[in-house]
């Protein structure tokens, strides 16, 4: 088979060298049992790859199964992946077959292995290793023929740095690794997802399409794309739907871009984007920060009534936030006086989260409860690199 063909009977898009790279050494690995890890952002098209691999091995006739490991609570997804006897746990009312199970002979997609819990990953590297394990709750060994294909987000590498990851089981997941980069690392790519999402879409559901100018795809090519291939192609759908038959020149597809690509099309244009009246991701997350900030307010109302400060104690007191009080000017810091506004509420928080972590931006994220992307974005946004 062709890496063309190959492509075509999966249903991979690109052309790009960097997708035909990744087909390549997928070709070579399909047919073997090894075990791969997929890295890449999400909505780079690590399933597809996946789904391919299992598709082009001999185990096609048998069932792929995925499993999102960051969407299962960190208690369930053991027995989801082993499977549980009757009594194993509360609510355990019959005993069931896990994936490894399920999936016997065929392959298990582990998506987001970065964040299996630890104790989990034990198990999951003996299984890879011996083909055998426990269900939960049973103190007998069983045995199934699984590949495994896994997928990450995360660097593992960061994370066994850190202490997330066990090295054991990232050393063995690795033996061939394949990394999608993100969409706008391939950006020759978009004009071809838009035209084959475009007509894919319009012909399944029997919509009109009246096509795309080349000031549109140019607009499309040059965004940054965080959501990658995943996101351009729900926003080709949707422009469908909504313009259904007119011809989508540039100017309307602003209209249907998020504020997170409004950021990248240029700061004229965010402006004139009307208000929204429910509330955009940005402002819940605003809203989070604030009630943390509050939280804050409080701890220190605690610390101040501690050390006796009478003055600043009753100021403090006050129902709403207030100003601290600083030394120094400092662009990062809120100045006495000065107006409260989100912004700097907002910036204030990143900036004393990422302090107190000395500087560590994971743990900052988390505690800021934002994910590492939007925090990386704000640091842009407040000018805050360099914390
Ligand atoms: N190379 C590609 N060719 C065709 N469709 C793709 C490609 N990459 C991603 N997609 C589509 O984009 C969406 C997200 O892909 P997915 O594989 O789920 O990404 P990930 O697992 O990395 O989050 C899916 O609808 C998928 O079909
Ligand atoms: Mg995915």
């Amino acid at each position: 088979m062709t890496p063309e063909e190959f492509q075509e009977k999966f249903g991979i898009i690109g052309e790009s060298s960097a997708m035909r790279d990744v087909v390549t050494k997928v070709m070579q690995v399909a047919a073997t049992d090894v075990t791969v890890l997929i890295g890449g952002e999400s909505g780079s098209g690590k399933e597809v790859i996946a789904r391919a691999i299992h598709g082009a091995s001999n185990r096609s006739d048998k069932p792929i199964v995925a499993v999102n490991c960051g969407a299962i609570p960190e208690g369930i997804l053991e027995s989801e992946l082993f499977g549980h006897q009757r009594g194993a746990f509360t609510g355990a009312v019959e005993s069931r077959k896990g994936y490894f199970e399920i999936a016997d002979g065929g392959t298990l997609f582990l998506d987001e292995i970065g964040d299996m819990p630890l104790p989990t990953q034990v198990k999951l590297l003996r299984v890879i290793e011996t083909g055998e394990f426990m269900r939960v709750g049973s103190s007998s060994t069983q045995t199934s023929d699984v590949r495994v294909i896994a997928a990450s987000n995360k660097l593992l590498e960061e994370e066994v740095a850190k202490g997330y990851f066990r090295q054991d089981l990232y050393f063995r997941i690795r033996s061939v690794s394949v990394y999608i980069p993100p969409l706008r690392e391939r950006r020759e790519d978009i004009p071809i997802f838009v035209g084959k999402f475009a007509r894919e879409f319009s012909d399944r559901n029997k919509i009109q399409f009246g096509g795309f100018t080349s000031d549109a795809v140019e607009t499309l090519s040059g965004l940054e794309w965080p959501g990658n291939v995943r996101e351009l192609k729900n926003l080709v759908e949707s422009i469908i739907v909504l313009e259904r038959g007119k011809k989508v020149d540039s100017d309307s597809i602003v209209k249907y871009l998020p504020k997170n690509e409004m950021m990248y099309v240029g700061e004229s244009t965010s402006r004139l984007l009307p208000v929204h009246v429910d509330k955009t991701p940005e402002e819940s997350e605003r809203e989070l920060i604030l009630r943390a900030l509050w939280e804050i307010k409080n701890d220190l109302v605690d610390i101040k009534s501690v050390i006796g400060s009478g003055a600043v104690g009753r100021k403090l007191s006050l129902p709403i936030p207030q100003p601290y009080q600083t030394a120094e000017p400092d662009p990062g810091r809120i100045q006495d006086g000065a107006e409260l506004n989100l912004r700097e509420v907002e910036k204030h928080l990143i900036k004393t989260a990422i302090e107190k972590f000395h500087g560590n931006k994971r743990m900052a994220a988390d505690a800021l409860g934002i994910s590492m992307r939007s925090l990386y974005r704000k640091l842009q946004e407040y000018k805050l690199k360099d914390v």
